[in-house]
């Protein structure tokens, strides 16, 4: 694919940010941005070309009826100076995913991977290079077809914006507290829980500002059917431990298939570990930790990476794990995976792809 680039004059660039080490989630946005656009004929007009406000007719598709992807990836800095991308050929597949299930047109995955890693280069001087920070990647895709008729568009633009962040979570990589949504749920089995689009995030707002309002970082879902089981958390993956095994809910269509959760299945076989996907009640998570067999609990997420869970919050009661400090096995799989994004350690299985 050609990708046309726009050169930007010295007093059109952004003043970076000062400090890398304060950086927070995604307030931050570099100089360009990768767009492409699709009708009829197919992808044309593949650009990096500066970062502005986009014009739609008020009547486009997503603004009334929510056809819209994104995927969340991260490009690092190596202390030895190298870019590296952490799987993103999964990213890329499942933006296709999301695409087939809302009726979108596919993006070749060659195509993304390519505009991906151009944007990255054309930007590389905002990568961030203090601990725990990297440059956050947000492919997205929007129905523009100007038409109030419900049926899929035939006009979409794709683009890729690009974050420097450091942690997720205000306070970094310390245990956060969950509040157990037992009302509202976030996805069932048979909707769209398991593509990354935004009424996903939409339908969690309530249930996250009401937790967060009283005092959590997020909610923790249960299922939809019979809130028994439990699910996920708002931007991330929920893993038990119990003992030297994680446990953590199968994938089974209301839950994000995770990358970084696969990543820690596979990282966890490799450091000897037990793993198990299988459904998890709430009442045995609630009796897991009473009773002690439950040792430490985590999320897992490209924002979040692998953030530990100090207590949860069900009817009214606090259940604290690990006495609210970071479990052996959490900081075990947090240090070898970061070890492995940020190039640091050996990466035995093929994920970190230099650019
Ligand atoms: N679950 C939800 C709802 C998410 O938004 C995310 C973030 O992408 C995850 C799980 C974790 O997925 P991944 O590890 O691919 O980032
Ligand atoms: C990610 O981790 O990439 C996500 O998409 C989570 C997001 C809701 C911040």
């Amino acid at each position: 694919m050609k990708i046309a680039i726009e050169n930007l004059n010295e007093n059109e660039l952004k003043p970076i940010y000062s400090d890398a080490s304060q950086l927070g989630f995604g307030r931050i946005f570099t100089d360009r941005m990768f767009t492409m656009r699709y009708n009829t004929t197919g992808w044309a007009d593949a650009k990096i070309e500066k970062y502005k406000n986009f014009s739609f007719d008020p009547s486009a598709c997503v603004f009334h009826y929510s056809q819209e992807i994104f995927e969340g990836m991260k490009a690092y800095a190596s202390e030895d100076g190298r870019i590296l991308l952490f799987r993103p050929e999964q990213n890329v597949r499942r933006m296709n995913r999301s695409a087939d299930r809302l009726v979108m047109p596919p993006i070749p995955e060659e195509d993304m991977l390519q505009a991906i890693e151009e944007l990255v280069v054309a930007e590389k001087r905002w990568i961030p290079k203090a601990p725990g920070t990297s440059i956050y990647i947000r492919p997205t895709m929007v129905a523009t077809e100007p038409f109030l008729g419900v049926h899929p568009s035939s006009e979409y633009l794709f683009f890729i914006i690009l974050s420097p962040v450091g942690a997720y979570y205000k306070g970094g990589f310390q245990p956060i507290k969950l509040y157990v949504e037992d009302t509202f749920v976030r996805a069932a089995v048979g909707g769209v829980g398991d593509i990354k689009t935004g009424g996903n995030y939409a339908a969690s707002l309530m249930a996250g500002y009401e937790a967060q309002r009283k005092g959590f970082s997020q909610v923790l879902w249960l299922d939809a059917r019979e809130r028994k089981y439990v699910e996920e958390v708002g931007a991330m993956n929920m893993f038990f431990v119990f003992g030297d095994k994680i446990v953590t809910p199968p994938l089974t269509g209301s839950i994000l298939p995770g990358i970084t959760r696969a990543s820690v299945l596979e990282l966890a076989n490799h450091l000897g570990l037990k793993t198990e996907e299988r459904a998890i009640t709430i009442e045995e998570v609630i009796d897991g930790i009473s009773s002690g067999d439950i040792t430490e609990a985590f999320g897992s997420g490209t924002a979040a990476v692998i953030s530990p869970v100090g207590s949860l919050y069900f009817k009214e009661k606090d259940y604290s794990l690990n006495n609210v400090q970071v479990g052996e096995v959490t900081q075990r799989l947090y240090d070898t995976l970061v070890n492995i994004q940020y190039g640091k350690a050996e990466d035995p299985f093929g994920w970190v792809k230099e650019i």
